[in-house]
């Protein structure tokens, strides 16, 4: 359900190669029911022509701050006004700075400095860019200022470099959007969520881990964040920006998970584990780096604490959900650590599939809980986390 319809959004798009993107954003946002303007940077006009975003919203494009025509009509502080949303999708980093500095030197600056309708940037940048201290010295500045931001996702770039920097994709945004208008089913909440991976070392050097990119975990987290709730996410090692306004807790190992987990699921409404734990680790993490001298090795693992499990028996136990990941005979699986692990719920996804699940930027999932099973057929994670959070909080109404 989108809560977008009728929602005047102001798309604002910068210089930069994933300005192409943005043009199937306007068709996506027309979907979900909202009234789409646009304006551009000249920047932008050098890799999309205005004309591509006229037809395909069916309005002027923007692109003038002295514009004696467009003062007349829509001029910056009738944009400003008109706007319920101002989405900035791409962000370059040079429009970045010149919003967290405050300057007002082309059209779509300048109405961002006049309206008092929310703003959500997705940077889309070279990952070199994204990383540089300037360009997260003013995401900083940003977000503290309330400016939502959404992505960058991680991935190869149209330079060839591969890393962050990545804009979203239209359905993903949108996702993102919707819930600015959404009444904040999750305030007053506190939501604690585990993500990614675990890293159980060897030896100085070498670990056990698996494939989890932790991207299904953020997000949920981003999602809860949006509907209201504060969010406290402990993350292993993954290579995904903080989601918006979340609070964030680097992990490595299991230990390391459980022990941030046991003290922040004490204060909190809702647990969910997301985590891909190894089931394992070593007996002894040798002091040295492991030699080549056998031709096999033996390796003693000794298991880890079950962190939802101990959050789910706990005394004070949060509304406490898990993940199922299972590569055949799912639903029953699933069932069992239900029961076994008492949960309240658990998201069942069938990792067997290499469209879904691990590292994918989809997924599929049946929630089931002891008197309700709902199947969500594949969906982006973005999409699948948004309809996860909504059912959470329809629980706890209840
Ligand atoms: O990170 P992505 O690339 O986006 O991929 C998402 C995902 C596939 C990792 C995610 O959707 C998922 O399925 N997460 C659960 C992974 C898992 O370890 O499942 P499991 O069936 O082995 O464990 C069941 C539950 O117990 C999970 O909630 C897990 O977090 C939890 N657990 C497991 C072991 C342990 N020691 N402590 C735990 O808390």
């Amino acid at each position: 359900m989108s809560h977008l319809a009728n929602r005047n959004i102001l798309l604002g798009v910068t210089g930069g190669i994933a300005a192409y993107k943005s043009a199937d954003l306007v068709r996506r946002l027309q979907d979900a029911g909202a009234n789409v303007r646009v304006a551009m940077t000249h920047g932008a006009t050098q890799f999309v022509a205005p004309l591509t975003f006229q037809a395909l919203s069916g309005n002027p494009v923007h692109t003038e701050l002295l514009d004696p025509g467009a003062e007349a009509g829509m001029g910056h502080i009738e944009l400003a006004k008109w706007a319920d949303l101002l989405l900035i999708a791409p962000a370059s980093a040079d429009f970045m700075a010149q919003l967290a500095h405050g300057m007002g030197a082309n059209l779509l600056a300048t109405v961002c400095l006049a309206t008092t309708a929310p703003i959500a940037i997705a940077p889309a940048m070279n990952q070199a860019m994204w990383s540089n201290a300037a360009t997260q010295a003013n995401k900083e500045v940003l977000i503290n200022r309330g400016i939502h931001q959404f992505g960058p996702g991680a991935g190869s770039q149209a330079c060839g470099d591969i890393g962050e920097g990545r804009m979203l994709e239209a359905t993903e945004l949108v996702a993102l959007c919707s819930p600015l208008f959404a009444k904040k089913t999750l305030s007053g909440k506190h939501l604690v969520i585990t993500a990614g991976p675990t890293r159980e070392a060897l030896d100085p050097i070498r670990y056990i881990s698996n494939n989890s990119s932790g991207k299904m975990g953020f997000a949920l987290a981003q999602q809860a964040r949006l509907a209201g709730a504060e969010v406290t996410l402990i993350a292993g090692p993954v290579q995904l920006d903080t989601p918006w306004g979340c609070k964030r807790i680097d992990v490595t190992s299991a230990d390391d998970m459980f022990e941030a987990a046991i003290l922040n699921a004490k204060k909190a409404d809702i647990f969910i584990a997301t985590a891909a734990v190894a089931d394992y680790k070593a007996l002894e993490i040798a002091d040295q780096k492991i030699k080549k001298s056998t031709n096999e090795l033996t390796l003693s693992l000794t298991k880890n604490p079950d962190i939802v499990a101990a959050v789910g028996n706990s005394k004070h136990r949060p509304f406490t959900v898990g993940f199922a990941a299972e590569t055949q005979d799912v639903i029953s699986y699933a069932q069992d650590k239900l029961k076994k692990k008492n949960l309240d719920m658990i998201v069942a996804n069938d990792v067997s599939r290499s469209d879904i699940g691990f590292n994918s930027d989809k997924n599929a999932v049946t929630l089931i809980s002891a008197d309700q099973q709902i199947t969500l057929d594949i969906d982006s994670k973005m999409n699948i986390a948004q309809k996860i959070i909504a059912l959470i909080a329809s629980r706890l109404a209840l």
